[in-house]
């Protein structure tokens, strides 16, 4: 009978079957972060609420719309985390990482909240993976930290997987930028949808992404950022893009690439999996260099770059190409036992076992002799071990070959050594 009670929407189980997803994703990740030298940071789930407004931005959609916040009894605003970038900066500055050897190269895995409307990869509660490289402004740190995206997918043998890239420029070219943008919109203002309606005066870029047709359409002819980017900023997309050619990533330009967040700055990127009549799907993941957050979070002026990739939508994509993960578990011995004193000495002996490093399976849950016997079978142990009452009284019990069927008895108190002896052989 199904429970009264649901999920809260939008967040979901993750079931034992899908763990095994989960976890290859988690050891790639953890493999590649091991690498390239990063270190695991976690941090609370939930922040001070002006963390994420200062730090991921008042005009962005996860301020405005998607922030899960709580007011404690104490009368603090705290929000479940949306994402990971700013909580990183905060510990960084927090604990003093800025007197570390620079850069810093920090990766975390967890849970993040949005607010969002739910649909097929998008949830309001959701795993992503991040990793951020603090402290470093040359561009190879950009081309690396795309390549660590790009690895880690192929190492979970995801096909047709495509880059896009675009640089945003930075604090000296953008406000340009924006003004030449924002007037070219505003004469196209009755035709944009209501959000990017605001967007026009609070922050223009952003209408460059707005996934609504009307917008799309928009925005067809408007100055695109890379004929605006002053000298500094052009040589460093340009670096970008060689290494990445120099590292063979195919990659796409999209100049109308700009990315949610206000952080950005520079370099920016996406990665999505091509669909099947060659339309991108929802980002796979994505990240940019945030060189002003550490200053405006308090800290001192240091550039960094990032990306997070989205955990739920990659084990989606996992399934969807059929990729085989998780070995079954491998079960050398299997322990059967029968009465109520085999079933006793059984829980000692399978410890036992543990201790000694044999994998073995038991079925203490079941009487008869012959469904643990089918178990045993399914697990394909080599050896099964059967206890019963008159074994347990006489100190033996019997080892069974379930390939020949041939069964002995051995002594209760040795059988754990004769096991390791013929494996060994
Ligand atoms: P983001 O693009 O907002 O970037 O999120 C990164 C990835 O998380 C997305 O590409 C997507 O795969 C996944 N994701 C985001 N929202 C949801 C959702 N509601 N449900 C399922 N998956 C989702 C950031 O969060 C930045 N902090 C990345 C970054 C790090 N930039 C620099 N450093």
């Amino acid at each position: 009978m199904a429970s009264k009670f649901q999920a809260v929407t939008g967040m979901h189980d993750i079931l034992p079957d899908d763990q095994k997803y989960y976890e290859k994703v988690y050891e790639t990740a953890k493999e590649i972060a091991e690498f390239y030298n990063f270190s695991r940071i976690e941090t609370p789930i939930m922040e001070n609420s002006d963390l994420f407004v200062k730090g991921t931005g008042s005009t962005t959609d996860i301020v405005q719309k998607q922030m899960f916040s709580l007011k404690t009894k104490g009368g603090d605003s705290l929000t479940l985390r949306p994402e990971g970038t700013p909580s990183v900066v905060r510990s960084y500055l927090e604990n003093g990482m800025a007197n570390w050897p620079q850069p810093v190269k920090l990766w975390y895995y967890g849970p993040f909240f949005r607010y969002e409307r739910p649909q097929a990869g998008r949830f309001r509660q959701f795993t992503q993976l991040g990793f951020e490289v603090i402290g470093e402004k040359a561009s190879i740190v950009d081309a690396q930290i795309i390549q660590i995206y790009y690895n880690i997918l192929k190492e979970l043998k995801l096909n047709d997987i495509m880059i896009e890239v675009n640089s945003i420029g930075d604090g000296i070219c953008r406000p340009y930028y924006r003004k030449t943008l924002a007037s070219y919109l505003r004469s196209r203002e009755a035709v944009l949808c209501t959000d990017c309606k605001r967007r026009v005066k609070e922050n223009p870029l952003r209408i460059l992404d707005c996934k609504e047709e009307k917008c799309q359409n928009a925005k067809t002819q408007a100055p695109q950022i890379v004929d605006h980017l002053c000298d500094e900023c052009k040589a460093h997309f340009k670096e970008v893009l060689e290494y990445l050619e120099e590292i063979g990533l195919s990659y796409r330009l999209n100049p109308y690439l700009v990315r949610g967040l206000d952080y950005y700055s520079r370099t920016v990127f996406e990665i999505c999996q091509d669909g099947k009549d060659g339309a991108p799907m929802a980002a796979l993941g994505g990240g940019g260099r945030f060189d002003g957050l550490v200053k405006m979070l308090g800290g001192k002026d240091t550039p960094a770059m990032g990306g997070g990739l989205g955990v739920d939508r990659i084990v989606a994509a996992m399934k969807a190409a059929d990729v085989k993960v998780g070995e079954e578990k491998t079960v050398k011995v299997f322990l059967a036992q029968l009465g109520g004193l085999g079933k006793k000495k059984s829980l000692k002996l399978f410890e036992d076992m543990r201790q000694a490093g044999i994998s073995a399976g038991e079925s203490f849950d079941r009487d008869s002799l012959k469904s643990q016997l089918k178990i045993a079978d399914k697990y394909g142990a080599k050896f099964t071990l059967l206890l019963g009452q008159r074994e347990a009284l006489e100190g033996t019990i019997i080892l069974r070959d379930m390939e020949t069927g041939k069964q002995e008895s051995l002594k209760l108190e040795t059988v754990v050594q004769e096991i390791k002896k013929r494996f060994k052989k």
